[in-house]
């Protein structure tokens, strides 16, 4: 159960705001990309109002990733899938006058023109909203679909009923059918009523996320209740057309009844469209939409017919976007996001400013490498920008009392942005500084947490990646150790009639109470320290003790070393990151490895998780997966290609047992490969090193003759 938002310390808010970002985009990224949702509508949106419920409390710790600047399009509900008759583009874009030139000389290239012969282009604002398609058949409104992947897009017939600018029926005289693309978008003025209505709930960031959300609403009366317009910008399939030209279809679909845009004109030529740019560029301000530039098209269809598209853009038009917006305002403070990943963030807080219609709060600032290049020091005067959907920067500082302390990037992992206060380490060249107390890192603890119970590490049955989460959250498990001191009656206080469930998980958890070394290995989530590492370093060192043994001994010669009269910091670095390699002796295991090694056991905080954790542990096997004899023991197998039957992972494992050593890559050290349908460039490289392959049926057969 969640702790009250009342009840939550700043500590807490950070860690718990880090984990509903990351929880968030990923149901996101299952309901909208993969399209395979886990969790239903009512808890992702019980997740969207706790992370709005306790930015509301701790307005400082909103993120650069917050969920609330973003779901804006994460709709209710879920919209039933639509083929596109015909495809639905995107556009290039111009940057620059000479941008919107060169696109006119590609036509005219294209087509052969001589460069005074005429040519009309359209020219018109790129609005800001979401396109949508309209298929209109007798006149009458049978669909509507959103854009989608360009080839298939959600049904939206239901929500799109509900907007006044579409008519359910055409009128005149219209194709029998007639797809009318365009945009749904919101106006500036509407979006703030609406945020304003509902503040406290989520809010949208900007109107295009907001037409987004309200478009694509599970229950359209939630649309209906939402004020959005639509402009008409194309069609896509017609069994007939209006006109021969583009400017004479859309004034056709005008006619017809459907809202085309005032701005719309038909230039001679280019001049004359740059022209028209220029003009409403001088409107942006006053329109009210968000606009984010112009779109020219080829005036002539049978043009446009022979140019065709290229990828998923036409190559007869063209989208001048704006240059970005920027404003100024004053840097407040830095503050430091961490990452679950351990990395730390620099974010800037700005005093409120409005940056292209958008109130702007928070800027990304990067790495510490950024803010030394800007030299930004809380209480400058900055310049930040903001372009489409990115997090907005800042770009240049622009005063600065030269009496305010330089900003001192953080040498700790900073406890009051939901740190640990471990060391912070930063590898020769990154640019990202990082946590280095993994395990009991508040920001990283949960990620932790499921990667030790995860499959290749743990594998703790019965024990999810979603059940790993709601034991953090209820304070149940803090670090790993805990999971091995989780009681009956704790589980059975979280389930009516659970003793089954209980028994059984509690079997799970202590069959893994005496780990294999190399399982073990991976499952501390030791940066670099991978599966394969992991294994190299088990089969190296054999037992636990012989290899903290070696480490101690690395980390106590790296004590000893001195930097040599006139060697730079980084040389010194890499120099003993090189002697911790070699005191590690293993193979596979270079200086980066050897260095993350050390410092994960270096590190005071790590240590007391270990130590926990060997506490509650009945001890750490000394056995490796035991490798067999093979036609493959000792050689280099590379598997490309989809595999039908086995899973790479599974592919793998088997290649690994039979005493094989997997890579990612063909060279001419490569045995075997092992290639699968649409295998590309690696197959065609074995063939040319004539490196012995095989297809999967030929692997199965393989693996089943090793016994
Ligand atoms: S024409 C055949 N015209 O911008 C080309 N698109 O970045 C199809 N958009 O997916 C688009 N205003 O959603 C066109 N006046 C306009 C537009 C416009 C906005 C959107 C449209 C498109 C996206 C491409």
């Amino acid at each position: 159960m969640d702790k009250a938002v009342d009840a939550l310390t700043e500590l807490e808010a950070a860690a718990e705001l880090a984990r509903l970002a990351a929880d968030i985009a990923y149901h996101s990224a299952r309901y909208h990309t993969d399209d395979a949702p886990e969790i239903s509508d009512a808890e992702y949106d019980a997740l969207v109002r706790r992370n709005a419920a306790i930015e509301a409390r701790f307005p400082a710790l909103v993120r650069a990733d917050s969920p609330s600047e973003k779901v804006g399009a994460a709709p209710a509900g879920h919209l039933a899938k639509v083929a596109h008759a015909k495809g639905m583009l995107s556009l290039d874009n111009a940057f620059s006058r000479e941008d919107a030139q060169e696109f006119v000389g590609r036509v005219r290239r294209y087509l052969a023109l001589a460069e005074d012969a005429p040519m009309a282009l359209t020219a018109e604002p790129k609005i800001d909203g979401l396109s949508c398609s309209l298929r209109y058949e007798r006149g009458r409104l049978v669909l509507a679909a959103t854009r989608g992947d360009g080839s298939t897009g959600e049904d939206v017939t239901a929500n799109v009923r509900t907007i006044a600018d579409i008519p359910e029926t055409l009128s005149g005289d219209v194709p029998d059918v007639f797809e009318i693309r365009g945009e749904v978008y919101m106006t500036k003025a509407a979006f703030a009523e609406l945020n304003a209505r509902l503040a406290g709930e989520r809010v949208f960031a900007n109107p295009r996320n907001a037409a987004a959300g309200s478009l694509r609403q599970k229950n359209p009366e939630v649309t209906r209740e939402r004020p959005l317009c639509f402009l008409a910008h194309g069609w896509g399939e017609a069994s007939a057309l209006p006109a021969d030209t583009q400017i004479g279809v859309m004034h056709a679909i005008r006619d017809w009844g459907l809202p085309v845009s005032d701005l719309l004109i038909r230039a001679e030529g280019v001049d004359g469209a740059l022209d028209h740019y220029a003009a409403i560029e001088r409107m942006r301000a006053d329109l009210p939409f968000d606009i984010d530039g112009v779109v020219y098209k080829v005036d002539r269809l049978d043009w446009q017919a022979r140019l065709g598209q290229v990828a998923r853009a036409p190559r007869w038009a063209i989208a001048h976007k704006f240059p970005a917006e920027r404003a100024q305002t004053l840097l407040e403070r830095i503050d430091i996001q961490v990452g679950r990943t351990g990395k730390l963030t620099p974010v800037a807080r700005l005093q409120p400013v409005t940056v292209g219609g958008v109130v702007v709060t928070n800027a990304t600032l990067h790495n510490a490498d950024e803010i030394e290049r800007l030299g930004a020091r809380p209480g400058d005067r900055v310049v930040v920008q903001r372009a489409g959907d990115v997090i907005p920067q800042i770009v240049e500082v622009l005063t600065r009392d030269e009496e305010r302390p330089k900003f001192e990037f953080p040498t700790q992992c900073p406890i009051e942005f939901g740190g640990c206060g471990s060391s912070v380490d930063r590898e020769p060249g990154e640019v990202d500084w990082r946590c280095t107390g993994g395990l009991i890192c508040p920001a990283q603890r949960v990620e932790r947490l499921r990667h030790f119970v995860s499959r290749h590490a743990l594998d703790i049955e019965g024990l999810g990646l979603t059940q790993i989460e709601d034991f953090f959250r209820d304070g149940l498990i803090h670090a790993p150790a805990d999971i091995y001191r989780l009681s009956e009656e704790q589980l059975l206080a979280r389930k009516k009639d659970g003793r089954v469930w209980a028994a059984k998980l509690l079997a799970g958890i202590a069959a893994k109470r005496n780990p294999p070394l190399d399982r073990l290995l991976f499952a501390l989530g030791i940066r670099h320290v991978g599966e394969v590492t992991a294994r190299d370093l088990a089969r190296r060192w054999r037992s636990w003790s012989a290899l903290r043994a070696a480490v101690d001994a690395a980390n106590a010669r790296r004590a000893e070393l001195t930097p040599a009269l006139g060697e730079t910091e980084e040389k010194f670095t890499a120099r003993a990151a090189k002697e911790l390699a070699a005191a590690i002796d293993t193979p596979g295991v270079g200086p980066e490895v050897a260095q993350a090694l050390c410092d994960f056991f270096a590190e005071a905080h790590n240590q007391a998780a270990v130590a926990d954790l060997e506490a509650v542990l009945e001890g750490i096997a000394d056995v490796v997966h035991e490798t067999m004899e093979s036609e493959v023991s000792g050689k280099t197998v590379v598997f490309t290609g989809s595999l039908e039957t086995l899973s790479r992972d599974e592919a793998k494992a088997q290649a690994e047992r039979l005493g094989a050593k997997v890579a990612g890559s063909v060279s001419a050290k490569t045995d075997l490969v092992v290639a699968g349908p649409g295998a590309g460039s690696k197959l065609a490289k074995a063939q040319q090193l004539g490196i012995a392959t095989l297809d999967e049926a030929g692997w199965i057969a393989l693996v089943a003759r090793a016994g």
